[in-house]
């Protein structure tokens, strides 16, 4: 579907197939009408896509809460943690307790830590392919770099028991047909239930050994009662899902961006810093989280419109990412933007993906590396569409493309 600027869309809706399906023709129009009032399960709902309204929004969380409120219509289909309390849907200050418990894993020498071990795991990866490799970028060679690095190494989840994750995982998108007030699909009630049991006695192992990973940490913040047992899959999970497919999609755009400019592959193997510069214009261009969401604590205007408390604001992060008025010429891959770190990629305000910083240690010496070994890489079959994951109305990944060396 194709939109132009003139249309209305007033019937526009978030999480709609045709905006998951193509949401790049959307930009234009939901930028010229930012904030959009539409209805989404007959209630009225606020869209919000000028990348200053968004980062408005984003940064006033005294304001615009995290929590979704109970009764909503739609929001059954993004209760991902059992309506469990984790960092994202919670505000300040229990956001703040949930966050305080994870921060250690984020400091500079565990990120130190883990980027050796990235460099390493990437380097096997590419071993592994050999020579000259036909693979799939996401769903082979990025969601195997993403599962050794987050779930093996940083959350000391073992190999064989990957399954138990991956299960919650998989059963995710089922939540989609979940009906207001209906229960949720068996799959994932199953899935959260063997997650549990699983996280209970990692956790008691954790207790008794001296090993360093979040679970560890969980123990830690658990024995000083900032956190109880029920909440420590919850925790798991939040770290497992903010990072696993994101990291696996980015790792597949990143190599799918070296193939579609050659000439930044090229100066990335004469200057690897720019491989940074690379991966934030990829994010922005790509952004694997399409929109979050935000409820007025009050009655309020902005921006000229009436909003009354509690009503869904779609805060529309992929829009962000190509408002002209921050990012001149906004569909062009432009690695020299000055403003290259500033999109929404990572969202904005109380909420920053706390995972940013491992994501930014470990993708950008994986790019130069991969521009380094294949200066001929390119798409096995260039003819083919390009797929995506939109299973989650919030998410639009990267889900495979398959590239030869
Ligand atoms: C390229 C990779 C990544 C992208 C594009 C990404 C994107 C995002 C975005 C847009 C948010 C903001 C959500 C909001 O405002 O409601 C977020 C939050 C979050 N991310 Fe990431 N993320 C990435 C990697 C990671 C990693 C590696 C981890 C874990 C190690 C992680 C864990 C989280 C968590 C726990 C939150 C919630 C933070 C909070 O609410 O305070 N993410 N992420």
């Amino acid at each position: 579907m194709s939109v132009t600027t003139s249309e209305p869309i007033s019937d526009f809706q978030p999480f709609g197939m045709d905006f998951r399906n193509d949401p790049y023709p959307f930009y234009p129009k939901l930028l010229a009408h930012s904030p959009l009032e539409v209805e989404v399960g007959g209630e009225k709902a606020i869209v919000i896509s000028r990348y200053r309204h968004v980062r408005h929004i984003l940064s006033r969380h005294k304001q615009f809460s995290s929590v979704k409120p109970s009764g909503v219509p739609g929001m059954e289909k993004v209760d991902f943690f059992n309506s469990r309390p984790v960092m994202n849907y919670t505000d300040p200050p229990e956001h703040t307790e949930l966050r305080k418990i994870v921060n250690p894993a984020f400091t500079p020498r565990n990120l130190a830590k883990l980027q050796l071990r990235s460099q390493a795991i990437a380097e096997e990866l590419f071993d592994e392919l050999g020579d000259h490799p036909e693979f799939d970028a996401v769903a082979e060679f990025g969601m195997r770099f993403s599962k050794r690095l987050l779930m093996n190494t940083f959350m000391g989840v073992p190999e064989e028991d990957e399954y138990i994750f991956m299960d919650w995982l998989n059963a995710i998108p089922l939540l989609d047909q979940a009906e207001p007030g209906g229960g949720k699909p068996k799959e994932f009630v199953d899935a959260w239930t063997a997650g549990t049991d699983y996280c209970d006695a990692a956790l008691d192992r954790a207790q008794r050994d001296d090993s360093e990973n979040i679970v560890r940490l969980i123990a830690d913040a658990s024995d000083s009662g900032r956190i109880s047992k029920d909440d420590v899959m919850a925790t798991m999970l939040v770290l497992f899902a903010g990072g696993l497919t994101t990291v696996s999609a980015s790792t597949g755009a990143v190599l799918l961006k070296l193939v579609e400019y050659p000439e930044v592959a090229e100066r990335i193997r004469m200057d690897p810093e720019l491989a940074a510069h690379h991966f934030e214009e990829t994010l922005r261009l790509n952004p694997a989280l399409t929109s979050v969401m935000r409820f007025p604590k009050t009655d309020i205007e902005f921006e000229g419109l009436a909003i009354e408390r509690d009503t869904p604001l779609y805060v529309m992060l992929s829009a962000a990412c190509h408002d002209p008025d921050t990012f001149p010429d906004p569909y062009r891959f432009d690695i020299d933007r000055p403003n290259y770190r500033d999109h929404m990629g990572f969202g904005a305000g109380q909420h920053t993906c706390i995972g940013n910083v491992v994501a930014r240690a470990v993708i950008p010496p994986l790019i130069a590396e991969a521009a380094r070994r294949y200066p001929g890489l390119r798409r096995s079959a260039p003819e083919e569409a390009l797929k995506f994951d939109i299973a989650n109305p919030r998410v639009r990944h990267l889900a495979s493309v398959r590239l030869t060396a």
